[in-house]
C-alpha cells in the first residue's frame, strides 16, 4: 500500500533537532531497505554525511549545510563577534571542502556568511538568531523554488508522455517535489498517466535506490533500467522528453549533472528528443563561464569495484576511474528550467536575463 502521495513529496529530509541544536537527515545511503534518520551534531559528523552522500542532491546539500553552519555557529566561542567569527567561518570552509562540485554547498554557505558580516558590530546573539532566521529561509524558499520548477516543467508535459529520468532529483534530493523529478510528482497529482524509465545511475544507484523508491511510493508508472538501456528505450519510442537535475550551470548553459547525463544528452539528440535540465537559480553560477571552469569530483574507485556487490566485482586493485559527475554540453540541452521560467538557447542570454 502507497502512503498518501503529500508524504512522498513534502519529505522532511533535513531538518533542525527537536532542541535546535543539531541538523537531522534521513540517511540516503541506507535507502531503500530502511528509512532512517540520523542527527549530526560535529563539524566532522556534518562533512562526513556530505561527502559520504547520507545527505545529496544540489539543493539538499545547500538546506542541510545552512542548518549545519548554524548549529556550528552556535558551538562557536561567543564572548566577541571577531572570535565567533574566526572559528565559525572556518568551520564553514572546512565543510564547503566536502564535495567540489554542486553549486549550492558553496552558495548557501556563502550566504549564511554574508548574514553574519551584515552583524558584525551586533552581539552575537543577534547574530544568531540572524543566521538561524536565514538557514530557514533558504529551506523555505527551496520548496516554493521546487514547486515553481515542477509547474514549468510540467508545462512540457502532455498526458500519456514517457519521461526518461537520471540519478535522483526528486523530494529526497530537494525539500519538495524536487526539481529534475518534480514534474512526475505534480503530474501525478494532477491525475495525469506519465510513465517513467528511471536509469539506475551506476555506481551509486541513485535512480535505483532513491528514484524509482520515490516514484513508486507516490505511485507513479516507473520502470527501472541499467544506463546501459537509454538507447533502446528511445529508439522504442518510449519516451518523449529526458528530464533531469543539475549540480552546477555555468552561465553558458553548459551543465554538470550526475556522471552519464552527457551520454544520455548525445543520445537524446540522436533520436530527435528534447533534453531538459530543471534547477533552482541557485544552482546557476554565473561566475563559472563554461563547463571546462566546473570542477569535477573524483570518487574512490571501490564505489565502482566492490560497493552493493556481494563479492567484488572486479578485480582487487584494477586500476578505477570514477567521476561523480560530467559536464553536458549547452548545445544538447533543448531548455533550463527555473524557478524564474524556461530558458532556451542562446543561455548566454537567456539565464543572463534571470539575473537582472
Ligand atoms: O552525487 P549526487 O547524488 O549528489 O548527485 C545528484 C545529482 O546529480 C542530481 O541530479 C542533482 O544534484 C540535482 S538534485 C535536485
Amino acid at each position: 500500500m502507497n502512503p498518501p502521495l503529500e508524504e512522498v513529496t513534502h519529505m522532511d529530509n533535513v531538518k533542525l533537532s527537536d532542541d535546535g541544536r543539531s541538523v537531522v537527515i534521513i540517511d540516503q545511503t541506507l535507502l531503500p531497505n530502511s528509512l532512517e534518520y540520523i542527527t549530526l551534531s560535529t563539524r566532522e559528523e556534518m562533512f562526513e554525511a556530505i561527502a559520504t552522500l547520507r545527505v545529496r542532491g544540489a539543493p539538499a546539500i545547500g538546506i542541510c549545510a545552512g542548518y549545519c553552519a548554524y548549529c556550528l555557529a552556535l558551538q562557536a566561542p561567543h564572548d566577541s563577534f571577531d572570535d565567533f567569527y574566526s572559528r565559525w567561518e572556518e568551520d564553514c570552509r572546512f565543510l564547503n571542502g566536502a564535495r567540489p562540485t554542486a553549486a549550492n554547498l558553496s552558495w548557501a554557505l556563502n550566504r549564511m556568511l554574508d548574514v553574519a558580516e551584515d552583524h558584525r558590530d551586533m552581539p552575537v546573539e543577534t547574530v544568531l538568531a540572524a543566521l538561524k532566521r536565514e538557514c530557514a529561509a533558504i529551506h523555505e524558499e527551496d520548496m516554493e523554488m521546487c514547486r515553481r520548477i515542477s509547474e514549468y516543467g510540467l508545462s512540457l508535459l502532455r498526458d500519456g508522455d514517457g519521461v526518461l529520468t537520471h540519478c535522483n532529483a526528486g523530494p529526497l534530493a530537494t525539500s519538495r517535489y524536487g526539481t529534475g523529478q518534480g514534474p512526475l510528482f505534480l503530474a501525478k497529482e494532477r491525475g495525469m498517466d506519465i510513465r517513467v524509465f528511471a536509469d539506475e545511475t551506476r555506481p551509486l544507484l541513485q535512480g535505483a535506490r532513491l528514484t524509482s523508491f520515490e516514484l513508486q511510493r507516490a505511485g507513479v508508472d516507473v520502470t527501472l533500467i541499467c544506463d546501459s538501456m537509454a538507447s533502446i528505450v528511445m529508439k522504442n519510442g518510449w519516451v518523449q522528453c529526458c528530464m533531469v537535475g543539475c549540480d552546477r550551470v555555468a552561465a553558458n548553459g553548459d551543465t554538470a549533472n550526475k556522471i552519464g547525463t552527457s551520454g544520455l544528452a548525445i543520445l537524446a539528440k540522436h533520436y530527435g528528443i528534447p533534453f531538459y535540465v530543471l534547477g533552482p537559480t541557485s544552482t546557476i553560477d554565473m561566475d563559472c563561464p563554461a563547463g571546462e571552469n566546473i570542477k569535477i569530483e573524483l570518487r574512490d574507485g571501490e564505489e565502482i569495484r566492490s560497493k552493493f556487490f556481494a563479492e567484488p566485482a572486479a578485480p582487487q586493485g584494477v586500476r578505477c576511474y570514477n567521476p561523480a559527475f560530467d559536464v553536458t554540453d549547452n548545445s544538447l540541452i533543448s531548455a533550463i528550467i527555473t524557478e524564474k521560467g524556461i530558458c532556451r538557447p542562446p543561455y548566454s542570454e537567456s539565464l543572463k536575463k534571470l539575473f537582472e
